[in-house]
């Protein structure tokens, strides 16, 4: 149907054309009305498809209660929860602006990796140089063993740290250290230590599960040859929030919202029943929740979810992360559009192979259409034809693909609006005085939450939906005490500061 439905639309075009040779009436009509009747399909799919993603308020507070309820559990035992791992970090010091010297740090969460540097001035001057250099990872390394993709990034950095030149001032005597940005679920033995647990957003390394991470890269600087030392491995929302408390001392939570997604925040070291350890002396303690493996009955999956799962290299986990996560984002729009196409003949039907083609359409393509607002939705077209192929589009056709970018980016805001407050709430930041950790050190009125990752920071529906969706969980005291603030590149300067902090020659030189 969807292919013949191909066929009529050249028709229709030709219609213009052919009516003037005479084509009979009724063939014209006949286009017209199976035009229209494939419009109709096409809205009653994407009217069912807006109803499946839906998001209304109760929803949203049922999802930050059963997130709020797993934190509990989860901090209660090892395995507490079966969804959110609730790792402590291990990170005693969060910067306080006073460190100096030139620290590194490798970031390695996504599709890219980085290496940087910075050189910190102390209170005064803070941040005085920063230089970083940003290289994708081969596709092949994703799934490769851990001495190959640890060679090639102990590679990168030894010769970035070749560069190393004006404005950079290495203490003699001193051998440079290393905050490793490390955005996979891990559980940390200590500071510079920690097991993978598993991979995600489509690495699949089997060798590095079970195994300390630091130990596989510190192998690989040896090989080398390099004098470069790990002194702090973190999560990126760790390094986030740690970015964060550089500027703002009432930062509390760490978020990032990129390829993956992915939640810590301070917690009172009471509060982690599992700790078995003597618990840190400031009393508080980072956990990072490992949000992107939550789930909860409450979600609204749908169809395009379940595929996106099925098909993925980690089936059945991570669902929050492929909810909300840019990796999968573009994809999930993906499939609505390929489902609306063959079941009723959007552009065409099936003759676009790019629109069956997996993870053709990437996130920052659904920003751009969704950003589009010109009348005639020309961004769309455009796009639609640079990245399906496809020539010819009707305004109709174009304000469906602008609508599910919409649905999807509003209903992934949301969910993480949701886990947010359900955060708040287990640390009594969210206006209810009946639930949560009270006396944490900080708390002179404000909650500032550090967000990193492309979707937040360059996609502004999406951020704008967030936003109002925590105003409309919170009260209005609540909403106006949680500040939510971009750390701007968190996982890289936020890790490089904590190498600081946990420096082994002391913050200040
Ligand atoms: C990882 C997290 C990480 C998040 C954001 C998730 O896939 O499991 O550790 O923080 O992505 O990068």
């Amino acid at each position: 149907m969807s292919m013949s439905y191909g066929n009529t639309t050249v028709c229709v075009k030709s219609a213009v054309v052919v009516r003037s040779r005479r084509v009979p009436q009724w063939r014209a009509q006949s286009i017209a009305q199976q035009k229209s009747k494939s419009n109709q399909t096409a809205q009653i799919l994407l009217s069912e498809f807006r109803q499946a993603s839906a998001t209304p308020l109760h929803r949203l507070r049922q999802v930050s209660d059963d997130m709020t309820a797993e934190m509990h559990a989860g901090l209660l035992s090892e395995g507490g929860s079966q969804q959110l791992k609730m790792l402590p970090t291990y990170v005693e010091h969060l910067p306080t602006g006073d460190e100096e010297g030139l620290f590194y740090a490798v970031d390695l969460g996504g599709t890219n990796f980085r290496v940087l540097r910075v050189q910190l001035g102390g209170k005064e001057k803070r941040i005085m140089n920063q230089e970083y250099q940003e290289v994708a990872i081969p596709p092949e390394l994703m799934l490769g063993t851990s001495k190959e993709l640890f060679d090639f990034i102990a590679k990168t950095l030894a010769d970035f740290v070749a560069t190393e030149g004006e404005g950079f001032d290495a203490h003699s005597g001193h051998i440079r250290e290393l905050g490793f940005a490390f955005s996979f679920p891990v559980l940390q033995t200590s500071v510079k230590s920690g097991i993978v647990i598993h991979w995600t957003k489509g690495f699949k390394i089997d060798d590095a599960v079970g195994k300390d991470i630091v130990a596989a890269f510190e192998e690989a600087i040896g090989r080398k040859g390099d004098h470069i030392r790990v002194a702090a491995l973190v999560n990126d929302t760790v390094g986030t929030l740690a970015r964060g408390r550089f500027w703002n001392e009432d930062t509390m939570l760490g978020v990032i919202l990129g390829t993956g997604t992915n939640a810590c925040y301070v917690e009172q070291a009471d509060a982690v029943s599992k700790w078995r350890d003597p618990p840190p002396k400031s009393g508080e303690m980072i956990i990072n929740l490992e949000w992107g493996n939550f789930r909860s009955p409450h979600l609204p999956r749908t169809f395009a979810d379940e595929e996106v799962d099925v098909e993925s290299v980690n089936p059945g986990d991570q669902w929050f992360e492929k909810m909300v996560g840019g990796m999968y984002l573009g994809e999930i729009v993906r499939r609505v559009l390929a489902k609306i196409a063959q079941e009723a003949g959007l552009f065409g039907g099936s003759s676009s192979p790019k629109l069956f083609e997996p993870f053709s359409l990437s996130t920052p393509y659904v920003s751009k259409m969704h950003s589009d607002e010109s009348a005639e939705l020309t961004e769309v077209a455009k796009i639609l034809e640079d990245v399906f192929e496809i020539q010819s589009t009707t305004f109709q056709e174009r304000k469906i693909v602008h609508d599910v970018c919409d649905i999807l980016a509003e209903r992934g805001a949301r969910l993480a609006a949701a886990g947010i407050v359900g955060i708040l709430k287990k640390i009594g930041r969210d206006g209810s005085t009946t639930n949560g950790s009270q006396g944490l050190k900080n708390s002179n009125g404000k909650t500032v939450v550090a967000m990193d990752g492309g979707l937040y920071e360059h996609y502004a529906q999406f951020r704008s939906y967030m936003q109002a969706a925590i105003e409309e969980m919170l009260s209005e005291t609540a909403a106006k005490s949680v500040v939510l603030e971009l750390s701007k590149d968190g996982s890289g300067i936020g890790t490089a500061l904590l190498a600081a902090s946990h420096s082994q020659y002391g913050t200040v030189f």
